[in-house]
């Protein structure tokens, strides 16, 4: 994972650009500890003082593999520190990251560019020095232009600033090494000066062969909400197919399987299932449907428009299996749910069909037992009013149905004959298509899945009580 920074020529004498990063979320943060990986002295900013502190001392807000053991090592080293005085980091730096949020408008499909116009102008208000403004941020096409406006109407006169655009590509769960190994990098709008301290400050990378593409500010900007649109088009269209397979007993997984195997398409992102979730992909298709009708690019609304609804469409799927499996109707009825987090090795439940299905079905009266490895807290504080068990045991414990929403390992990996000893009927619907079925069909179990056909359900063993009933409701 140590990416050290590479030597300069021995005749160079320049001292290494200063990094700024502004915003510490998910982006930010990572960022910030990988700049110090590679040698850079570097300022993380943000307006929370709590998440500064947290930062400070190695403890990050949200659960990502990896990050806090590299906080922990720079902010010892000296390398890496946090403020929340941007005037004093920017004076301090070289290089200013633009790394906040563009989270959805509330009532709108657009982007809300507030704190990055915000956080681009604070840095050209407080720059001392020649300055070098990177966005890191998801905008829609054509912001980074404007922004270039803020830059030239708030930079002191006499300093020079130039902004450029680096769109980011990490991965929640695996961000530490996406951020230190990139599988390309990509930046727009820089001139030959700009480039140059951008090469610099990607040394690491770049020497290990990750592919550059440099280009204008559009394409950039573009470059990253194309590639989220196409992994969430992926993942409908293997959805918009897997209610084909459900209909004829065709197995989505094998035929994606096969499918795969063509090197013009690739197994990743065919997955089919309960679809796509989290910070990212649901709001920046929006986005970019917003964008698209504005500009008048309608083949692009008309593409995401569906891409959305069959995403949102696999949802009400989960939530009528649950409710034919038990019978007709929710109510009363006790469903345990594994998982809430968007999708494993991740804390985040920001847009989680898992918690979207486990709270629909609690509004419709059922009494839903959540477990998640380590979503559970993340998911109270969105919906308290479920009931949140310490372990998956003590979910299933009882329960008239359970649904796995999240590929956990440790659900994958479950003993199905103890589960089966504990629960109240023997049913489970797979929304991951991730279960080993013939394993719990070995066990007892009546397994669904979505365009996986439904195994016939073995000759259950000990039957429990309740799961008798559940085998003649669930077929
Ligand atoms: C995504 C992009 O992958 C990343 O490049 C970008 O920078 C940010 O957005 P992330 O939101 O961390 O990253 O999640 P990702 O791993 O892409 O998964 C997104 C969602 O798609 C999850 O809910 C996941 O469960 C779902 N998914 C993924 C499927 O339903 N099927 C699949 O085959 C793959």
């Amino acid at each position: 994972m140590t990416a050290p920074k590479q030597p300069r020529a021995a005749a160079d004498t320049r001292p290494a650009p200063v990094i700024s990063v502004i915003g510490t979320g998910y982006l930010g943060a990572t960022h910030a500890a990988a700049m110090a990986e590679m040698g850079f002295d570097t300022i993380g900013v943000d307006v929370d003082p709590a998440k500064l502190a947290a930062l400070s001392a190695g403890e990050v807000p949200f659960y990502e593999p990896g990050l806090p053991e590299l906080i922990t090592k720079h902010v010892a080293t000296g390398k890496l520190r946090f403020t929340a005085d941007l005037a004093e980091a920017v004076a301090a730096a070289d290089v200013h990251f633009v790394c906040v949020g563009t989270p959805q408008k509330a009532g709108s499909h657009a982007a809300n560019l507030s704190y990055v116009e915000a956080a681009t102008r604070g840095v050209a208000e407080h720059l001392t020095h020649p300055g070098l403004i990177v966005g890191k941020s998801t905008v829609p096409v054509g912001t980074a232009e404007r922004l270039r406006g803020i830059v030239r109407e708030f930079t002191p006169s006499g300093i020079d600033a130039e902004l450029v655009w680096n769109p980011e590509f990490l991965r929640e769960g695996k961000a530490v090494d996406d951020t230190l190994h990139p599988d390309r990098l990509v930046w727009g709008g820089a001139s030959s000066a700009a480039d140059a301290v951008i090469r610099e400050v990607y040394a690491a990378p770049i020497a290990e062969g990750t592919p550059v593409i440099t280009t204008d500010l559009a394409t950039a900007e573009l470059v990253k909400v194309s590639a989220n649109a196409f992994l969430a088009t992926k993942i409908s269209f293997i959805n918009a197919i897997s209610e084909m397979c459900a209909i004829t007993g065709a197995d989505v997984t094998t035929l994606a399987d096969a499918l795969g195997h063509d090197a013009r398409i690739g197994r990743k992102f065919l997955n089919a299932g309960l679809g796509f979730g989290g910070g990212c992909l649901p709001k920046d298709i929006r986005a970019l449907m917003h964008r698209a009708n504005e500009l008048g690019a309608g083949r692009v609304v008309g593409l995401m428009q569906q891409v959305d609804e069959i995403n949102m469409g696999q949802r009400e799927r989960v939530i009528d299996m649950t409710i034919e499996s038990l019978g007709g109707s929710v109510l009363n009825r006790r469903v345990a749910v594994i998982g809430a987090a968007f999708k494993p090795l991740t804390d985040d439940v920001r847009d989680s069909p898992a918690l979207n299905v486990a709270a629909a079905l609690h509004l419709r009266g059922a009494q839903v037992t959540l477990w998640d490895p380590e979503a559970n807290e993340t998911a109270r504080r969105s919906f308290p009013t479920l009931t949140y068990a310490s372990s998956k045991e003590a979910a299933v414990e009882g329960a008239d149905v359970v649904l796995v929403l999240t590929e956990w390992d440790d659900v994958v990996t479950a003993d199905p004959a103890a589960l089966a000893r504990i629960v109240g009927r023997r049913a489970v619907i797979d929304a991951r298509n991730c279960l080993p079925v013939a394993d719990w069909v070995e066990a007892g179990w009546t397994v669904r899945s979505l365009g996986r056909p439904t195994p016939v359900t073995g000759a259950p063993v000990s039957v429990a009580a309740g799961a008798a009933d559940a085998l003649a409701t669930a077929r």
